[in-house]
C-alpha cells in the first residue's frame, strides 16, 4: 500500500473540526465573564444591510456561546450601553460624535473604539463593520482585555482572493481534504450552509474576492457561465456578498467555440467579442456585482490566444472590454511555460517563461486586466526562488499568487505551515525601483500606479469536517488570510493568534503547537529537497520521493544530477540566463557563485558534490545532514504532540498523530531514496557514517 492510500478514512465528526478558530469556546474564569457580559449583552446597530446582519449574527452566536447570554440588539442608542456597529456615515447621522479620523480608510478600514461606555465598531462601509465584528472576536478569544480600545485598521492588499481548484464532478485538483463543498454530480451543491460557514471563515480572516471553480475548466464547467447555471451561481455570490466577498468564475477560453457554437474563439474576431459581451451582460443579470474571469490560457494544454497568433494582450482584452461596462475584471494568469520542453535542451528554461511571454506585453492590458503571478518562476516548491516578473511590469496590474493547498509540501499529511515562506516572498526585495521594492510593496499597489493589485492563492480545503484534512493545516488558512491583510504580521503572531482561537489559551499547548508550526517548513525542506533543488516527487500526483521523477517525458530530470554534480544552471555566463531576469544587484547576487544565497544554490549554479557552503559542509554531506536530521525532527514533531494528549479533544488529537505518523513514513523514504541516490551518483560516503540504505 502506498502512503498516498494509508489515510483513515473514518469521517471526523467533532465540532471543534468543523469551526475552526471561530469555536468561541466558554468562557469559564468568573471575573472575566462578569466583565464581559456588561460590555457584550447589547448590540445597538445603527443601520441595516444584510452585512451588519452578518456581523450581528456573528457576534450573537459568539457571544451566546463565550458567555451563555444572549445579547440584546437594539437599533438606537439609548440607555443601554453594548457593542455599537455603525458606519461613519450613519454615526453623522445621529450626531454621535467620537474623537477618530476614519478619512484615510478605505472603504474596508474600520475603527475599533471605547467611548462613552461602549464600544464602537465602525466601518467606512457596512464591509469595514464586519471586519471590526470579527477582529473584536479574536480580542475576546485572545483574552485581550476590551477597556481603551482605539484600534484602526484597514487592509493593506485590496485584493485579498482565494481560489477554488473545484471542479464539477466534486473532485479538487491538488486537493487532500475530502470532496469539493462547491459542486456534486456536475451540479452546484445544495449544501448552502456549508457555503455560508465557508464564507464566514474567509470573511474572519478578510479575504474579500472568491473564484468557485477550477481553472482547468473542462467540458460540464464551461456552462457555468450560461444560464443553465448561472441562477445557482447567483445563489451562492449571494452568500459571499453578505460575507463582504465578491464571487469570480474560471473561464474556459474555448468558449465560443464550445457553448457559443462559432466556428473560433479568436479575440480579434468580431463574433467572439460579441459573444463575450453576451455572456458579461447575462451573468450579471444574476449576480449584479460579479467580479470577473479567471483565466488560465495556453499553459498545459488548454486554449487560448495563441492557436491565433494572438498575444495574451489580444486575448485578455477581449474578456476586459466584454466586462468592463460593469466594472469586472480579469485575472490573467501568467503560469505560462512549454509543459513539453526537452530538458536535454539546456537552452531552454521553464523558470524564464513567465517572463519572457509576460514582460514584453507591458503596457498592452487593458487597466481591468490583472495579471496573476506564482510566487515562484517554477511551480509552488518547498524553496525556490521569487519570480522576477513580479515587479517587472511597471505599467500592468499583478496579483501575486500562493499556493494554500500542499500540492509539493506535503499535501495536508506532513505538517507544513507556510506563512513563513510567505513572508519571505513578501519580504523580497525586487529593488524594480531601487532599494526597498518589496514584494509586498507591490502587490499593495504603492510602487505603481496599479488600478488593481493584491495577493490570490490556491485554497487548501475540502468537504473534510475539518475543512482541511490535517487539522494543523487549518493554520495556513487562516495565515493565509491574515498575512495578505497585513503583510507586517509575523508568522508567530498568526501562529499564536490561531493556536489560542482553535485550541484554547493553555500554555503548553500554545507553546508546542507555535513551535511545531514555525519549525515545520525547515524540516520539511530538510527531508525532501534542500538548497533549492525542488521537485524529485512523484509525477502526477506529486506526493512522496522519487529522485528522477519527472512529468513529461522519459528523458527529463530537474536536476540535472550526474556524477559530478547537480543543479540548474541559470548564469548568464555558462547557463540558461535566467539571473538576468532581475533587476540589479539580485542579478548579480544570483548570477556569482560566491554570493548566491546557499537555501538557493542549486536553483540557480550547477556544482559539484564537494563544492563548500558557507557553512563550510560541502553540498553532499549537506544532503546527508538534513535528511537524517529531517527524519529526527519529524520524530520529535510526534513526541511533542503526543504530550498533549488530553489536552486537546480526542478527534483533534488522534487526526494529527495520524498525519505525523504518515509524514515519518514519507520522511524516512525521502532520506533512504535521496541518500542512497546521491551516495550512488556521487561516490562520496557520509562522514559520520550513517547507514545509508
Ligand atoms: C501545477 C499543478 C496543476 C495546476 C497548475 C496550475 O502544474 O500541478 O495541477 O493545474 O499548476 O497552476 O494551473
Amino acid at each position: 500500500m502506498t502512503i498516498e492510500n494509508k489515510l483513515n478514512t473514518q469521517k471526523i465528526t467533532s465540532e471543534e473540526s468543523y469551526a475552526c478558530w471561530l469555536q468561541y469556546r466558554k468562557i469559564t474564569d468568573p471575573t472575566l465573564v462578569e466583565k464581559l457580559t456588561s460590555s457584550l449583552s447589547n448590540l445597538i446597530v445603527l443601520d441595516q444591510s444584510e452585512r451588519l446582519t452578518a456581523a450581528i449574527d456573528e457576534l450573537t452566536t459568539a457571544i451566546q456561546s463565550m458567555l451563555e447570554v444572549k445579547p440584546v440588539t437594539l437599533t438606537e442608542l439609548g440607555e443601554e450601553n453594548g457593542v455599537v456597529l455603525a458606519t461613519e456615515e450613519s454615526l453623522k447621522l445621529n450626531n454621535i460624535e467620537l474623537e477618530y479620523d476614519v478619512s484615510e480608510l478605505t472603504v474596508e478600514g474600520y475603527v475599533i473604539k471605547s467611548a462613552h461606555n461602549n464600544i464602537y465598531l465602525i466601518g467606512k462601509t457596512d464591509k469595514g463593520v464586519l471586519y471590526a465584528a470579527f477582529h473584536l472576536l479574536r480580542l475576546v478569544q485572545g483574552n485581550e482585555p476590551l477597556t481603551n480600545l482605539n484600534i484602526i485598521e484597514q487592509p493593506k492588499n485590496r485584493l485579498r482572493m482565494i481560489n477554488q481548484w473545484d471542479n464539477m464532478d466534486g473532485s479538487i485538483e491538488r486537493g487532500y481534504a475530502g470532496k469539493s463543498i462547491f459542486f456534486e454530480e456536475n451540479k452546484i451543491t445544495s449544501n448552502l450552509a456549508r457555503i455560508k460557514d465557508y464564507a464566514r471563515l474567509l470573511s474572519s480572516v478578510g479575504i474579500n474576492s472568491v473564484s468557485i471553480n477550477n481553472v482547468n475548466v473542462f467540458e460540464v464547467p464551461t456552462r457555468l457561465i450560461t444560464e443553465e447555471f448561472l441562477p445557482e451561481v447567483k445563489n451562492v455570490a449571494d452568500i459571499f456578498r453578505s460575507y463582504g466577498i465578491t464571487t469570480f468564475l474560471s473561464i474556459n477560453y474555448a468558449s465560443p467555440i464550445q457553448i457559443g457554437h462559432l466556428h473560433t474563439a479568436d479575440p480579434l474576431a468580431p463574433e467572439v467579442q460579441e459573444f463575450w459581451k453576451d455572456v458579461a451582460n447575462e451573468i450579471y443579470k444574476y449576480v449584479p456585482d460579479f467580479g470577473g474571469f479567471i483565466v488560465k490560457a495556453d499553459s498545459e494544454h488548454r486554449p487560448g490566444p495563441f492557436t491565433y497568433d494572438r498575444d495574451h494582450a489580444e486575448g485578455a482584452n477581449v474578456l476586459a472590454k466584454a466586462l468592463k461596462p460593469h466594472g469586472g475584471i480579469v485575472i490573467w494568469r501568467c503560469f505560462v511555460y512549454n509543459c513539453l520542453q526537452d530538458w536535454r535542451d539546456r537552452t531552454t528554461d521553464r523558470a524564464r517563461a513567465a517572463y519572457d511571454n509576460f514582460k514584453p506585453l507591458d503596457g498592452k492590458f487593458l487597466d481591468n486586466v490583472i495579471l496573476q503571478v506564482k510566487n515562484g518562476p517554477m511551480d509552488f516548491q518547498v524553496r525556490e526562488a521569487v519570480s522576477p516578473l513580479l515587479g517587472a511590469m511597471p505599467n500592468t496590474n499583478q496579483v501575486l499568487e500562493f499556493q494554500v493547498t500542499q500540492e509539493y509540501t506535503g499535501q495536508q499529511k506532513d505538517l507544513c505551515y507556510l506563512v513563513p515562506l510567505w513572508k519571505e516572498v513578501f519580504d523580497f526585495d525586487t529593488h524594480a525601483r531601487g532599494e526597498g521594492t518589496t514584494i509586498k510593496k507591490i502587490t499593495e499597489g504603492s510602487v505603481f500606479d496599479y488600478s488593481h493589485s493584491g495577493v490570490a492563492a490556491v485554497s487548501n480545503i475540502g468537504n473534510d469536517e475539518n475543512w482541511t484534512g490535517n487539522t494543523l493545516a487549518q493554520a495556513n488558512f487562516y495565515g493565509y488570510g491574515r498575512l495578505i491583510w497585513n503583510p507586517d504580521l509575523s508568522a508567530e503572531e498568526i501562529a499564536l493568534e490561531w493556536i489560542e482561537a482553535t485550541f484554547g489559551n493553555d500554555p503548553k499547548v500554545v507553546e508546542t503547537v507555535s513551535k511545531m508550526l514555525l519549525q515545520s517548513w525547515e524540516i520539511y525542506e530538510n527531508y525532501t529537497t534542500p538548497l533549492g533543488i525542488g521537485w524529485m516527487v512523484n509525477p502526477n500526483h506529486h506526493y512522496g520521493v522519487n529522485v528522477d521523477g519527472y512529468e513529461y517525458s522519459v528523458w527529463g530530470t530537474y536536476h540535472f544530477a550526474d556524477l559530478n554534480g547537480l543543479g540548474v544552471d541559470r548564469t548568464v555566463a555558462t547557463g540558461t540566463g535566467y539571473t538576468n531576469q532581475y533587476f540589479s544587484p539580485n542579478s548579480e547576487m544570483y548570477e556569482s557563485l560566491e554570493t548566491c544565497p546557499d537555501d538557493l544554490l542549486l536553483f540557480f549554479h550547477h556544482v559539484p558534490y564537494t563544492h563548500q557552503l558557507k557553512t563550510g559542509k560541502t553540498v553532499i554531506q549537506h544532503f546527508y545532514n538534513t535528511h537524517f536530521e529531517g527524519v529526527e525532527q519529524v520524530e520529535g514533531l510526534i513526541e511533542s504532540w503526543i504530550k498533549l494528549e488530553g489536552k486537546i479533544d480526542k478527534i483533534r488529537f488522534a487526526n494529527v498523530l495520524e498525519r505525523l505518523q504518515l509524514q515519518l513514513i514519507n520522511a524516512k523514504e525521502w532520506r533512504d531514496q535521496f541518500n542512497t541516490y546521491f551516495f550512488r551518483k556521487s561516490g562520496i560516503a557520509d562522514e559520520k557514517n550513517r547507514k545509508i540504505y
